[in-house]
């Protein structure tokens, strides 16, 4: 039960700070507050009814934060600079699609807080990004933000169709696509299920492979051997591009030293890319985060929460957000699985952080595009 609960009417109109677009839950603009006080113009205890508001608020807040189990973010486990930087060349490059037409960041823009602001994704085919691609073939789901996904590796995607297994091996779409033999050799063990999942939309045909006649991975890999044959066919050929760029060849063996490019299967491509993942999308300074309290990485103290990180509106939405009676929170945090990532998941724009775009040029003879094209 909640120790405090704000009761009385107010009279005001709020627009709740948080207006994510939660499924069915969508909040008309000037919402009749059911945060109120009676009595509003007397001050009580020297506190304008402001600060009374706010002293209420907050208390209710750090309560429903408690109940929720949502504690300070802890940081991601460090990569190298060499492997970090391989997976920011490869999420950025159109290289890794049959056609050469989309890449990581096509769908997962950091302009648009890594995803593409639109319902239904758009791959393959296509021109531009986010609302502004056109051409481009539909696929069925939303595409998901790529925030702190160290917070995820239990399974990754809305059903968890990349799931890591018991058996500490991941299992795309509930198969065994990599061999584990790749999986030992190349998977981080703290991020295994994002290098899985990093193989996976290079091939399939929508999201980044094309489909039969568009390309010579759909045209030499087996279509009639679907899905090992065509993945494992894909993949390699996918390493033939690459090792035909100088420049990834050095970045990848600069990134895995003592392994030699010849030697390395897209499992290597797949855990560098979750490695630029996990240190580019690593979100802990939003006001949401200092309102909850920090983690400091070099001497593992916890800076306690600061309570005036949120604003009047923004703690009045945090309530309405992770009150249990309406179920916004339970409802997105079933879907995300991560309670910490509440304030990240299913909006379609960054949380307080500042967006960065990064383009990643320059790479003689590859076809590396940048990520603000
Ligand atoms: C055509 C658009 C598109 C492209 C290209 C694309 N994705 Fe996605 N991504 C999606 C969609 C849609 C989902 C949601 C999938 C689902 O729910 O089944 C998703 C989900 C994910 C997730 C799961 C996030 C979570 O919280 O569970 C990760 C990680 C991810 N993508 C990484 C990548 C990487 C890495 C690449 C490049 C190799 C990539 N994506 C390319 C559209 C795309």
């Amino acid at each position: 039960m909640l120790k405090h609960r704000v009761v009385a009417v107010l009279g005001v109109s709020w627009v709740t700070a948080f207006a994510c677009d939660v499924e069915g839950v969508s909040e008309p603009a000037g919402v009749e507050a059911d945060v109120a006080l009676d009595d509003a113009d007397e001050p009580r205890s020297g506190l304008t009814p402001a600060a009374l508001l706010k002293q209420l608020l907050v208390a209710e807040v750090r309560d429903l934060i408690e109940e929720n189990g949502i504690e300070p973010l802890e940081p991601p486990p460090p990569v190298s600079d060499e492997l970090f930087e391989l997976g920011e060349a490869l999420f950025y490059d159109k290289i890794l699609s049959g056609n050469r037409d989309v890449s990581c960041s096509t769908c997962h823009h950091p302009r648009l807080a890594t995803t593409d602001r639109l319902t239904m994704n758009r791959g393959v085919y296509g021109v531009g990004i986010g609302p502004q691609r056109v051409g481009a073939a539909v696929g069925g789901r939303t595409t998901q933000p790529l925030w702190n996904l160290h917070k995820l590796q239990k399974g990754l995607a809305v059903d968890h169709k990349v799931p890591l297994a018991a058996d500490g091996y991941v299992y795309p779409l509930g198969g065994p696509f990599i061999p584990f033999a790749w999986q030992d050799e190349a998977f981080d063990p703290d991020m295994k299920a994002a290098a899985g999942q990093a193989m996976m939309p290079e091939v399939t045909d929508q999201e980044m492979l094309g489909f039969p006649g568009d390309n010579d991975f759909t045209d030499e890999c087996p279509q009639d051997d679907p899905p090992f044959g065509l993945v494992l066919c894909a993949w390699g050929k996918m390493m033939e591009r690459l090792g035909a760029v100088p420049e990834y060849v050095e970045m990848f063996e600069a990134a895995y030293p003592g392994v030699d490019f010849e030697d390395m299967h897209f499992a290597y491509a797949g855990n560098a890319i979750a490695a630029y993942e996990f240190r580019a999308f690593f979100s802990d300074d939003t006001p949401w985060d200092r309102f909850v309290g920090r983690f400091d990485p070099t001497t593992g103290a916890v800076t306690p929460g600061d309570d005036d990180a949120l604003t009047l509106q923004q703690l009045a939405g945090a309530r309405r957000f992770l009150d249990p009676d309406l179920g916004i929170a339970r409802r997105v945090t079933r879907a995300t699985r991560s309670p910490t990532r509440t304030f990240t998941r299913r909006c379609s724009r960054n949380s307080g952080r500042a967006t960065r775009c990064r383009a990643a040029t320059g790479r003689a003879g590859s076809t590396i595009t940048g990520a603000c094209d």
